[in-house]
Formats: structure tokens, sequence, C-alpha cells
């Protein structure tokens, strides 16, 4: 990847014309707006990938929207048809309320006319210019009044924490500086809209750490909008208002952090936001508040939430959160109860992690705050509130 591919920042003033034409419509009109996407990819071998599958999805201004899925479900490819890197197959695409790409009406705006910036994995720094040198790029492409750079360049780089290191080069500096001069020369040109590819992933966990907040604290304050790529689910539940968690190129689930969590739509979203403990069972009966009983061999569990597809008689999974699991050695009155046997018990620092074993249900995991170990063998407990149980299809 050539660092001009990073520059796609617009220049030619269409930004501001489209700005100010949606700036009546307020808040409700998306900063990214995109409606059944599809995109094929040729292989070498000639199979046909169909990398995006469908996918519609919205970024609000000022918001921050992720896009969280494995490796291979097509997020890096989903966020380069929208910055007009990649030419979909069908659907739409608008930016700030106007169409970029419109498979039917074939309209494909080039990059440049976009008006956005994009934020690549691998830095893409012009190694032979300076920090200040590649904050500067996109200002110079823009034809910014040259006395007025300097300014907004110690601006943008003072805003990332580091401002004495204008004059370093690349190759001077840890993957976490360069990723704030990568993020410094996405912000310099004030755009309200960011897309991001993974761009904590060449950082250690605690830069990456750090460099997060730090992240979210400047989105805030500046109030851009961001489209942003990860697989960290933890990443993705921090800074996103909205999460839409991809499987083979299509949206598993669209929803706040908060939604995704508590109430996955499937096993795949449930496990891949968070531990997920599974027990399989059928559903004896659904009553009309919405709760499940659900024969199961660890006896008949009350789950109060189910997702929508599931009906009395069918094979489900019993999901719940290992930090809502209770652990002990006595009895427990919670209405979801049964005997375990804890086969470890670890402290980790800001918990203690057990995994419990069952008949049939070898690895039920309990994380607790109260810091008490067991030993390997001890005959305990474990209990759940019924709002802490969750029944999905088996099959999903
Ligand atoms: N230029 C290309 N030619 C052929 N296939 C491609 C091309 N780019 C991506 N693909 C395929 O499209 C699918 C989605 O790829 P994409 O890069 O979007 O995944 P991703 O979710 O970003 O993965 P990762 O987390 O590993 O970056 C994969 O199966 C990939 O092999
Ligand atoms: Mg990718």
């Amino acid at each position: 990847m050539t660092p001009l591919a990073t520059d796609i920042t617009n220049n030619d003033n269409q930004l501001e014309g489209t700005l100010m034409a949606s700036d009546t419509q307020a808040d409700t009109t998306p900063m990214v707006k995109v409606d059944d996407l599809v995109k094929h990819f040729k292989r070498s071998d000639g199979a046909t990938v169909t990398a995006v599958d469908g996918v519609s999805i919205e970024v609000m201004p000022g918001e921050f929207t992720v896009l969280l899925g494995p490796s291979g479900c097509g997020k890096t490819t989903l966020l380069r048809c929208v910055a007009g890197l990649e030419r979909p197959i069908g659907g739409r695409i608008q930016i700030r309320g106007r169409t970029v790409f419109d498979g039917d009406k074939k309209v494909n705006l080039a990059p440049e006319h976009r008006g956005l910036n994009m934020i690549f994995q691998s830095y893409a720094l012009w190694p032979h210019m300076t920090a200040a040198q590649n904050v500067a790029y996109p200002l110079s492409a823009q034809k910014v009044d040259k006395k007025d750079i300097p300014a907004r360049v110690a601006r943008a780089l003072e805003m990332v924490g580091i401002p004495e290191l204008g004059k370093q080069y690349p190759s001077q500096m840890s993957g976490g500086q360069q990723q704030r001069v990568a993020l410094a020369r996405a912000l310099v040109s004030n755009s309200d809209l960011v897309l991001f590819d993974e761009p904590l992933s060449n950082v250690d966990a605690k830069v990456r750490e750090q460099l997060r907040f730090e992240l979210l604290s400047m989105q805030r304050d500046l109030g851009f909008a961001a489209l942003y790529v990860t697989h960290d689910q933890t990443e993705a539940m921090e800074l996103a208002n909205t999460i839409a968690v991809l499987e083979r190129g299509k949206v598993a689930q669209l929803g706040t952090p908060q939604e995704i969590y508590r109430e996955p739509r499937s096993r795949y979203v449930g496990g891949f936001i968070g531990t997920l403990n599974e027990i399989e069972g059928t559903v004896q009966s659904v009553d009309k508040g919405g709760a499940a009983t659900v024969t199961t061999a660890v006896g008949t569990l009350t789950a109060a939430s189910i997702a929508p597809e599931v009906k009395a008689g069918d094979r489900v999974v019993v999901v719940s959160r290992p930090e809502r699991v209770e652990l002990a050695t006595k009895e427990p009155t919670l209405p979801n109860r049964w005997k375990v046997t804890v086969e470890t018990s670890v402290f980790s620092g800001s918990r203690t992690e057990h995994v419990t074993s069952f008949d049939g249900n070898p690895d039920f995991r309990v994380w607790r705050s109260d810091m008490e170990l067991f030993h390997t063998g001890t005959p305990a407990w474990v209990g759940l509130a019924s709002q802490d149980l969750r029944v999905l299809p088996f099959g999903a």
C-alpha cells in the first residue's frame, strides 16, 4: 500500500458544498448510509468470494460505528467500498446524504471526491518525510494557505500527544508514535468523518488501551463520525455507539454494545463478544411474558430472555456470562442452581476465574470479584437469576 492511497481527503470544495446542503437536515442525515451492499472478488483459482453480502449500516453524525468480526469476514472490504477504494457489485452508499455509489444508477465517485479520511492498519506514513511533513501532506494537497499549515500541524501533533516529535522520521519512532502521526494526519483537515481499519492492532496492549481512550476523547472533543474496523471485542465495546457484528460478509447483529453483550441473537455473536457459557436443552414452554422453561442436563432452567425465533419444543442453548454466575459451597437461593465440581480456580488480578464441571458439561465458567479461591475437586453450587439466562437457537 502506498502512502498516497491514504490521502483521500477531498480537495475540490465538494465537502463544504455538501455540508452546507445537509445543514438544514441537522443530525438526521447519516454521515454514511450503506444499503444492501455486495462485493465479490475473483480468487486466483477462479472461485468467486462474496466478501460483502448485502450489508446495510449507518453512521450518524458524531457517532462511533464499529464493524466487528473475525479475520476474513469482510470488514476491510466494506470500509474500502465506503472510501471508494473498491468498486462494489451492487447496492448504494451515501455520504452526508449524497450518493457516492449506486450499482443500479452506475454512480461511483472517486475516493478524493468523497470527503473523508481513512487510517489503515499499517500506518502508511511517508518514510522520507518527518512526522510534521506527513501530517501537513493532506493540507498541502487541499491547497490550504501555506502560512496556516505549521500552526495546524502543530495543533494536530499536540492533540495526539506528540508535540515534540514533529522533526522525527517514521523509522525513528515507535509503533504507537507512528500511529499517533497517522491519527494526526487524519484529523488535521478537520474532517467530520474518519474511517479506521484496525488502527491499533500494531501496538502493544498497554499502548493500545491508552490510545483507545485518547481516540475516544478526541472524537468526543472534535465531534467527527467514525466507522471503525476491529476484531477486538473489548475495543469495539469501549469505542462504539453502535456495533455491527459481521459474519461471512453479512451483518449478524446491529446494536449498542450493551444490547449485543446482553442480548446476542446467536451463539456466533454471543461468543464473539465476550465469554459465553452454553448449556444445551429443549424448550418446555414459553410464557406470555417471554420467559422460557428449558429442560437441560443440569435440570429445568428458567430464562427471562429468549431470542425472537425460539418456541416450545425447540432444541436450544441456554447461555450466560461468567460474571453473572454465583459460586458457593452452600446451596444458593437463586431459581437456577446445580451442583458442580470446581476444576480450576485462579486469581487474575481484578477477579477470580473458576472452571466448574457437572455431568455432560465440563467447562462452565464463573468469574467472581470476591477473590475466594477453591481447591480443585471442591464440590460446590452454581446459581443464576432468570434474568441472567438467555435462550438462543441451537443452530445459529
Ligand atoms: N483483492 C482481493 N482479491 C481476492 N479476494 C479478496 C481480496 N480482498 C479480500 N478478499 C477476500 O475477501 C474476504 C474478506 O476480506 P477482508 O480483507 O475484507 O476481511 P477482513 O474482515 O478485513 O479480515 P482481517 O481481519 O483479516 O483483516 C476474504 O475471504 C478475502 O480473502
Ligand atoms: Mg481487514
